[in-house]
């Protein structure tokens, strides 16, 4: 059930702090046990530190102590359907499967649902690492 995620993000996109751009970013995550984490973005005086609303929501969700995402709601303002930009599709891939849903919202709800494996396809992520953590020295080839 989405609708509940799609109101998480477009609530969270009501508190951007977007001064410079103006264009506010809410997002939603639903963890593997079911609860909710949502972000906005937080913008700087510093242009580059500015940090998006996917990243702020993973923050809130790995703090919260889940390492899965299970379905993703993003919510902007704009005619133009906003999507994760691509960094933040990299995020997302850290803890969601290419299966997973992400709910494109505007302002009055979803406007379209695509998976993450859509939005970056062929994506390298946690598997490609997988049995090579804390192996000190492995170099290219090992
Ligand atoms: N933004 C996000 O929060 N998420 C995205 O995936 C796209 C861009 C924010 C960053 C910046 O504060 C504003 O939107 C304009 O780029």
């Amino acid at each position: 059930m989405s609708a509940d995620l799609v109101e998480a993000a477009i609530a969270a996109m009501a508190k951007a702090y977007a001064p410079y751009s103006n264009f506010p970013v809410g997002a939603a995550l639903r963890g593997g046990g079911g609860g909710i984490y949502s972000g906005c973005n937080v913008e700087n005086a510093a242009y580059p530190l500015g940090c998006c609303a996917e990243a702020s929501a993973i923050s809130a969700l790995v703090s919260g102590g889940e390492r899965r995402i299970v379905e993703v709601a993003v919510a902007g303002g704009s005619d133009l359907l906003v999507t994760p930009c691509g960094g933040c599709r990299q995020r997302l891939r850290e803890f969601a499967a290419d299966d997973v849903l992400i709910h494109l919202c505007g302002p009055q709800g979803l406007r379209r649902s695509v998976t993450l494996g859509e939005l970056l396809p062929l994506s390298f992520g946690p598997d490609h690492l997988a049995g090579r953590r804390g192996s000190p020295g492995a170099g290219a080839g090992d």
